[in-house]
């Protein structure tokens, strides 16, 4: 069944929805994103969502075109519209198309944002088999640009880290700058020692994940011990557990780091732990 989609203040079917060739996210990847989970046909932080696409938007100096209860009204009509119990919305704003392709910004004035939300149903979100099995990662040197914490749709370099992994039998990448875990190809990186969970801390490095505020804040709240600093490859190989998040897999125990097999190679305890804590906290506060 064809999806209803939102394009530039319309509702249309997906066959009708179009975007101009001239348009700067397809020219020049001049736009940003974001993804926001659906459980139960509610929004998963939405708010935390919205803060960071407004940062994001700041950070680029595009204009954003809505205010926060216009983005969540477009957000809770596409549930509605299609549907949707399970899965995520995929929202993104960019510079727009101002007709010629040219690298200097075209006026705000006469050249309005372009904005594009869809749906994307996934029924195994919160019982996920991977999850139960955890996942494997290598590690590749991180090359992306110096603005990380902009979540631009700049992803080639992440979508070719996720396929290197895959010819290698894995599921994810890790990527390393100057010895240390940046993050994951689409997710924050984590690992546990000694019943501490440690984190690289926010900069322009990383994304700055609204999973990783919401999990931090619930490991904190569970008496949990929190670091937030650089960890090297050879300390996560090292590892009693590990984990990844990021909105689309919650909490996701990763069992095995470029090759070296963490603990007895199943998820462990704390990432279990921290899962069921988020999925049932951010499932008491969804909109
Ligand atoms: N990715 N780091 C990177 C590089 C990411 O792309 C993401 C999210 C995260 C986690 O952020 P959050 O917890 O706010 O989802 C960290 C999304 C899910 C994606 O690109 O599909």
């Amino acid at each position: 069944m064809s999806r209803t989609v939102y394009v530039n203040g319309s509702y249309l079917p997906e066959e009708e929805a179009t975007v101009s060739v001239f348009d700067r996210g397809f020219l020049m990847a001049d736009g940003v994103y974001e993804v926001t989970t659906v459980i139960d046909g509610k929004l998963i932080d939405f708010d935390g969502h919205f803060t960071r696409l407004q940062r994001s938007l700041t950070e680029l100096d595009i204009t954003n075109p809505m205010d926060r209860d216009a983005w969540l009204e477009v957000h809770r009509q596409l549930v509605a519209q299609n549907g949707l119990d399970q899965g995520m919305i995929y929202l993104q704003v960019t510079r727009g198309a101002p007709g010629d392709r040219d690298f200097i910004f075209p006026d705000p004035e006469t050249t309005a944002p372009t904005v594009v939300l869809f749906t994307q149903s996934n029924p195994a979100l919160v019982d996920s088999p991977k999850a139960k099995k955890g996942i494997k990662v290598i590690a590749i040197e991180d090359i992306r640009w110096g603005r990380r914490d902009i979540k631009t749709v700049q992803l080639l370099y992440p979508s070719m880290g996720k396929m290197m992994a895959i010819k290698a039998g894995c599921d994810d990448a890790w990527m390393v700058q100057d010895g240390a875990v940046t993050e994951g190809t689409s997710n924050n990186a984590y690992i546990i020692k000694d019943g501490r969970i440690i984190t690289r801390a926010l900069s322009n490095d990383i994304l700055h994940g609204i999973t990783r505020a919401a999990v931090l804040r619930f490991a904190r709240e569970a008496q949990m011990q929190v670091e937030e600093r650089n960890f090297t490859l050879e300390e996560a190989k090292a590892a009693d557990e590990a984990f990844v998040t990021s909105a689309s897999t919650f909490v996701m125990p990763v069992v095995e780091i470029d090759g070296a097999t963490l603990g007895a190679g199943v998820p462990g305890p704390l990432a279990l732990r921290l899962r069921e804590i988020y999925i049932e906290e951010s499932r008491k506060a969804a909109l």
